[in-house]
């Protein structure tokens, strides 16, 4: 809902980056995590995989709720079917939970269900709801849904891996969620997700996205700290230039 806790601390923050942890190292997640905290970032987002909806297999509510942070966990489902699966990953303390449209029967049920749900981290946060919408998916599905959400997730890449490249159409395709959230009269965060690089960060930022989802850019087996600092300190910088 718009004015939780979750909402606002997210549209406070805004714009900033959500930090994929997809690339890091999984097996010392932890210390990777506690990393960010030290760089100021606000959130790590999980791309979770079910090697159904997407090729690939990641992981599941057991490891999301074993990291304990305190960072917002952004939780990316990209399964097939999450109408049974979304109250354990709400359980596991997921703060965002964002789904795929087209891996749900009825998605605008998984929507209201999710709406029900307690965050497991504070009973009063309030849970963010997320619809993702992949390059090709028409934009026009999100208008029956601007009741059940709080952010849109604008997919740069398809779903499946980290490290691919920006699809240059995403930012006219942000442009056009942005001006439809503006005609319902919405307040709803506008995400976008894959393929933001130290390069492109600047531009996508541009678009006036409020979250901007960075993985293997941050996690490059090299520099991640120095990595989430660029790229938080260039949205940051972005975010008070458009404010000017
Ligand atoms: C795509 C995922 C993205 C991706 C981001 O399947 O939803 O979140 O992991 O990773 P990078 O930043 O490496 O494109
Ligand atoms: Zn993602």
């Amino acid at each position: 809902m718009p004015n939780t806790p979750a909402f606002q601390m997210l549209r406070a923050a805004a714009p900033t980056v959500s930090v994929g942890v997809l690339t890091a190292n999984l097996l010392s997640l932890g210390s990777e995590v506690a990393l960010l905290e030290r760089t100021g970032a606000k959130l790590a987002h999980f791309d979770v995989m079910d090697g159904c909806y997407c090729p690939m297999m990641t992981v599941g509510p057991p490891f999301i709720k074993a990291i304990k942070t305190s960072l917002l966990k952004d939780v990316h489902l990209m399964i097939q079917d999450p109408l049974e699966k979304v109250a354990e990953y709400v359980a596991a303390g997921a703060d965002i939970v964002t789904i795929h449209p087209e891996a749900c029967a009825q998605v605008h049920r998984v929507l209201q269900k999710l709406g029900t749900l307690t965050n497991a981290n504070d009973p009063e946060r309030g849970v963010v709801r997320g619809v993702a919408l992949n390059p090709s998916t028409p934009l026009e599905l999100l208008d029956p849904l601007l009741e059940e959400i709080e952010m849109v997730s604008v997919l740069a890449v398809n779903p499946g891996w980290g490290g691919q490249k920006y699809i240059p159409a995403t930012t006219a395709r942000i442009a056009r969620v942005r001006q439809m959230i503006a005609f319902a009269g919405k307040d709803i965060l506008v995400c976008v997700d894959g393929g933001i690089t130290k390069d492109n960060i600047a531009e996508v930022a541009a678009t006036g996205a409020d979250l901007i989802v960075a993985g293997s850019a941050v996690f490059d087996g090299k520099t991640p700290e120095a990595n989430a600092r660029f790229m938080l300190e260039t949205v940051r910088q972005q975010g008070e230039g458009s404010r000017q």
